[in-house]
């Protein structure tokens, strides 16, 4: 009987020393219990605050001015941008606006009719036009 409780110690000391030391050292990486975390990170972190701001963004024009063309334009200029791209660009001459089509059509695809390129050029000169002793534009003609 004796010699039987000496075996059992013998075989289970090193195990449960083992479980004792890992036992011991893990609790020190334990998480934290949640309420514990929480009132260290309110110890660090300033309270963030969140407040509603009211921003009211310029209004665009969302058609262009009326005037025989305005409905090409409208069809047509505000696939890919707003009426502002064109409308807030540097006076250009009929043939420069014609010319400024003509990119939007070969260079991003605009899908204007060949036929209508002629009369949008005439509109969009009678909105924001220039004459022509007016000197250079400096859209689209800048390498020259
Ligand atoms: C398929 C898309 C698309 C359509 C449709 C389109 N555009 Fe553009 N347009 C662009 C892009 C992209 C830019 C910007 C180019 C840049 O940032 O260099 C632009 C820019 C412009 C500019 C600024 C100057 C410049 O050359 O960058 C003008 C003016 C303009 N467009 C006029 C027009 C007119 C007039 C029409 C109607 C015929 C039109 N666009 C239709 C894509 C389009």
């Amino acid at each position: 009987m004796h010699a039987k409780w000496i075996h059992i110690a013998r075989v289970w000391a090193a195990p449960v020393l083992a479980a004792v030391v890992v036992a011991v050292i893990g609790s020190r990486y334990l998480p934290a219990s949640a309420q514990s975390q929480t009132a260290k990170q309110t110890e660090r972190v300033p309270p963030v605050r969140f407040a509603a701001v009211d921003v009211t963004l310029p209004s665009g024009e969302t058609v262009f001015p009326p005037g025989k063309g305005s409905e090409i334009a409208n069809a047509n200029c505000v696939i890919c941008h707003s009426t502002g791209m064109v409308l807030r660009q540097p006076a250009l001459t009929v043939d420069e606006w014609h010319a400024e089509i003509d990119k939007m059509r070969n260079a991003f695809g605009a899908p204007i009719p060949a036929d209508q390129v002629d009369e949008l050029a005439h509109y969009l000169s009678t909105i924001n036009g220039r004459k022509l002793d007016g000197g250079p534009s400096g859209v689209d003609h800048q390498a020259n």
